[in-house]
Formats: structure tokens, sequence, C-alpha cells
């Protein structure tokens, strides 16, 4: 298949290290020091790289993306190169003075992740003392500044029956969007799973609320509501394709087309070191390796959706499956997917310890 049109938007993750140690991270589970990671120049260049190959916006991102001293730097130099600029961020290190210098940067919108509505759920499962109530801060003094306000809760098995106190949240936050994301199961996540995996009756649940709160808010507050495919007949359209929509650049300037694809053994990754980002975009062996459909096996290369899902996420059959070649196991047709029906029948009726992410201690 030949190279798509270029991405619309660049994932930069800036760094790995982050102060908070939520079990459903979407870092890898071996995460890059700090030592390793992109200069302020190479940042800058990647980023003008991107703008020049026809990306309209970055997502500065990490871990936490505003313990790098050099974001407003990186911030500006976007705006120069044209490129719309959203911050991912928890909120954690986020005060006055330094959301001051990212606006005066020309920062565009900044998405503000929550663990969940109540203090002390949140902060058990950020596993940091206070952050839930240095987010309220963020989230207060963001507006304040007149910045666009998205908010983010990943809900899971131990929150997500306070999916209506988080819109509430949202709305009293005066967040313009709010995604309401249930766990996705590879890295972390499938680390976690037990301590994480919802029940049908809690998807549904969740489903219901927020189709109500659509309707109510119509107008006021978008909703993004992300299932957890283990409950879907059919997999998800993981990344929009692969190497079709998006394009990830690591800390340490691997560019990828997922946060997880580093997970993938024997394969070389492109690095911003030996190539322009258009030139790994459409050459490297990484981005053509399961881009289209000419890659995929039986029962995909014959299904009639498979220019719907694109074979769904090549990590999680990875993580399944043991082969990132193989049917997503999500898929009800996948010669694995009785692996999914029994994580479901073996989720445990209490959920075990979270196994935290915490950063310098990664071992798993
Ligand atoms: Fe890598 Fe889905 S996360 S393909």
């Amino acid at each position: 298949m030949s190279a798509p049109p270029p991405p619309m938007s660049l994932l930069a993750e800036l760094t790995h290290r982050c102060p908070l140690q939520c079990p459903y991270c979407s870092n890898p589970l071996q995460l890059e020091p700090r030592t390793q990671e992109l200069s302020t120049q190479d940042w800058k260049r990647v980023l003008s790289e991107a703008a020049e190959m026809g990306v309209l916006q970055v997502h500065f991102s990490g871990g936490e993306p505003m313990a790098r001293p050099d974001l407003p730097e990186l911030v500006a130099h976007a705006a120069k190169a044209g490129l719309y600029s959203n911050l991912i961020t928890s909120g954690v290190l986020l005060h006055a003075k330094n959301l001051q210098e990212l606006a005066n940067s020309g920062l565009d919108h900044i998405q503000l992740s929550f663990q969940d509505s109540e203090a002390e759920s949140a902060d058990h499962i950020a596993h940091m003392k206070g952050a839930h109530a240095k987010k309220l801060e963020a989230a207060q003094l963001i507006k304040a500044e007149g910045l666009p306000l998205t908010l983010n809760f990943v809900i899971h098995r131990q929150n997500c029956e306070r999916v209506p106190t988080m819109l509430a949240l949202a709305e009293q936050l005066g967040a313009r969007r709010v995604e309401i994301a249930h766990t996705q199961y590879y890295g972390w996540g499938l680390l976690n799973r037990n301590a994480l995996l919802p029940s049908r009756a809690q998807v549904e649940d969740t489903e219901k609320v927020v189709a109500e709160a659509r309707v109510r808010l119509a107008g006021r507050m978008s909703i993004d509501f992300v299932t957890p495919d283990y409950y879907a007949d059919r997999p998800k359209p993981c990344m929009g394709g692969w190497g079709q929509r998006f394009l990830n650049v690591s800390p340490a300037g691997n560019v990828l087309p997922c946060h997880a694809a580093e997970s993938i053994p024997g394969i070389q990754m492109p690095s911003v070191a030996e190539g322009s980002l258009a030139n790994i975009w459409e050459n490297a062996p990484l981005f053509r390796l399961f881009r289209g459909t000419d890659w995929m096996p039986e029962p995909c290369q014959s299904c009639a959706f498979k220019e719907d899902d694109w074979g769904g996420c090549r990590c999680q059959a990875l993580a399944l499956a043991g082969d990132a070649t193989a049917t997503d196991p999500v898929c009800h047709r996948a010669p694995d997917h009785d692996l999914i029906a029994q994580a479901i029948t073996e989720r445990p009726e209490t959920p075990p310890p979270f196994h935290y992410r915490r950063y310098g201690n990664d071992k798993v």
C-alpha cells in the first residue's frame, strides 16, 4: 500500500517522568530514562518537520510534559511553525506562573486528566496524596486564563459508578468537552486487568448515563466516550488504522504508529535521528508493517469490515495471542477469542491491589 496523506496530528511524548503512578498508564512497561530524552533542539526540529509534512496539531504529552522546563519554548516553536497545540497534563505541576508562560507562548488548548470525581479515590488511583486538590486548582487557573479546557476521566470497575458526578464536575469546572474513557487493556492496563476490568452491567450503566447526559448537555458540553472492547463483538480501529492517521514520537525520539508499538519484538524502531518524519511516515518498515489490508490473515482478509476496523489493535493481538499478526482476539471470529471470554469469566469478585506504575522503579 502506498503511504496515505500525512497525519493530522503528532503526539509528542516529551518524557515518561510523571509524579502520578496510575495503574492504567498508556506508557510502555519499560519507561525511557531522562538521560535518553530528546533535547530542546531535537524537539524543535521534529516540530518543524511535522509542520512541513502537513501535520496540523501537536499534542504535548508524557508522562507529565510539564516536567520538561523547556515546554513553553517548545509551545512557542510549535505556534511559530503554525501548529495548533494541545497540552495533555495531569495538572499537578501547573501553577499560575508556568500557566501564564504557556499561554504567552501560544498554547491553544489544555486537556486535564482526573482519576475520579472524589478526592480519596482519585488520590488512591494516582497514588499521590493531594493530587485531586491540585487538579481542581489547575482547572480553575486554566479557566481564569481563558484557555479552552477538556477534562479526561479514565474509568474502570473501581470508579465507573461515579460517571454522573464526573460529568457534574466537568460542568462545574467549565469544561467545553469531557472524555469518559474506559481503560484499554495492554501495557500497564493489562498488568492491572483484574483490578480494572468492569462487569458487563457496569459497562452498560456507563453507556446509559453517557447517552442521557449527551441529550441533557447538548450545545453546552461535548462528551467523548470510549468503550472497553472486551465487551464488543468487533475490534476497534486502533489508531484509525496502523500508519494511517497518527504519528507518535517517544521521549527518546522513536517514531511510532501507536504508543505501544515498542512492545513488538524484533522490529527496528525508526528514530528522528535517522531521517525526516516525512520519510519515516512514508517508508519506514515499521509504518508499512500493518498499513492497509495486505498483511491480514484470515478471517480478517475476507471480512467485510476489514476497512472499518483495519484489523483492530496489533499490540493487543501481541499481548494476548503472542503474535502481532494475529486477528485481534476481541473479534468474535478470532481463533483466540476465548482469551477474552476467559478474562471476563476469571475476573475476581474483589479487585486485587493495584500494581502502580512508578517512574524509576518500573520492574514488573
Ligand atoms: Fe498499538 Fe493498538 S496500541 S496498534
